[in-house]
């Protein structure tokens, strides 16, 4: 497997680079003009924001105000999908953007920052794909939704985390063995819960990699009666000690609907922004990332959610610079995954629309 050029440039950290990348905070006055600016360039170029809960809170709070969305990778592309908008404005990561664009191919696709990239869409190249599917012609290919558009081309199912287990149950009850790609962390625990064949490619995130068993159980021992929120692409020894598993949506209404008072949180801590302002009486801790085996001072945040601000939402809404482009080619086959799924979270009635969008 190629090796992955991480965006980190913290210290301790093995690799370096792109939090360089990281737009500037404007200071107040400027964000006050800039929000109005945005407002202003989003009717007039007729566009909406589609925003992931770990990007800056500031365009959270935009995409909602607007009339946009703040939610997980389902949702965002569900979302997209409905709007009658002719311009999509995708704030996240690169693999959002192109899922925006192939299936909407007809609609202007934008992102503030086309270099937000993703470990788990790195680490899994098309080209080695393709030879991994090809010597295994028996099984039935499921990719989850953090990869590239060639790799969504060669899958016969697409997945989010909030439908990954569903869909891979469904298709164990049908008989079916399964190739799953990439996030090796993700496909251990949807094969545990649902007992299905599958076979494994070993890619991973880089930020939720980070989370500390032994550190999450010291925690949770100063917090009697806490509730540990998970994200299943967090090592197993980390899920094993959650109380609710599940996408980024499904942990907020976990959140929500808890009669706790306090919570661990094992996924990026820009989710927090929505957590607390839905539970302002909640306490929300991120969970440890540092500790023996940490591998830099994991900041529990993703480095290329951080690329997006709202400097370059501004311009790329007044330049129409950085528009997502999917090799025509391609859009027909990648079109197939994704729709698949999108058809099946209909069929079982699996909610989707953000949190506070309902
Ligand atoms: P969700 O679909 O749960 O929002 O996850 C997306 C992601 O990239 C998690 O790291
Ligand atoms: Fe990818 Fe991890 Fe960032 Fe999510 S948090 S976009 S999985 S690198």
């Amino acid at each position: 497997m190629s090796e992955i050029a991480i965006p980190y440039d913290h210290p301790g950290c093995s690799t370096a680079s792109a939090w360089a990348s990281i737009p500037r905070e404007p200071d107040l006055p400027e964000k006050s003009e800039l929000i109005a600016r945005i407002k202003r360039l989003l009717i007039e170029q007729d566009a909406v924001l589609v925003a992931h809960y770990y990007v800056h809170s500031d365009l959270q709070d935009l995409a909602e105000a607007t009339g946009g969305i703040v939610s997980d990778s389902l949702d965002m592309a569900n979302f997209g999908h409905q709007h009658k908008a002719r311009t999509i404005v995708v704030a996240g990561v690169r693999f959002m953007g192109e899922t925006a664009k192939i299936l909407n191919p007809e609609k202007r696709v934008l992102m503030p920052d086309p270099g937000a990239e993703c470990s788990l869409d790195l680490g899994c190249p098309s080209d080695e794909f393709s030879a991994f599917c090809d010597a295994h012609p028996d099984r039935v290919v499921v990719v989850y939704a953090n990869t590239s558009a060639a790799v969504k081309a060669r899958a016969d199912w697409m997945v989010t985390s909030s439908i990954a287990l569903p869909v891979v149950k469904h298709l164990h009850e049908q008989g079916r063995k399964i190739l799953w790609a990439p996030d090796r962390h993700l496909g251990n625990y949807v094969q545990e819960q649902s007992g299905a064949d599958m076979l494994l490619w070993q890619g991973s995130c880089v930020v939720h990699d980070e989370y500390k068993a032994k550190e999450l159980i010291e925690l949770k021992g100063k917090y009697p009666g806490c509730r540990v929120l998970v994200h299943p692409e967090s090592p197993r020894a980390v899920i094993q000690l959650a109380d609710v598993i599940g996408s980024t949506t499904q942990l907020i209404n976990a959140a929500r609907n808890s009669d706790a008072d306090v919570f661990i949180v094992a996924t990026d801590n820009g989710i927090l922004h929505k957590m607390r302002t839905l539970c302002p009486d909640k306490l929300f801790l991120e969970a440890p990332t540092a500790g023996a085996g940490a591998n830099c001072t994991s900041c529990s945040h993703c480095p290329w959610m951080a690329m997006n601000g709202l400097i370059n939402l501004a311009q790329v809404l007044e330049t129409g610079a950085n528009e997502i482009h999917v090799d025509p080619a391609i859009i027909p086959r990648a079109v197939q995954p994704i729709k698949r799924m999108l058809d099946f979270a209909k069929a079982i009635n699996l909610p989707t629309r953000g949190i506070g969008n309902a």
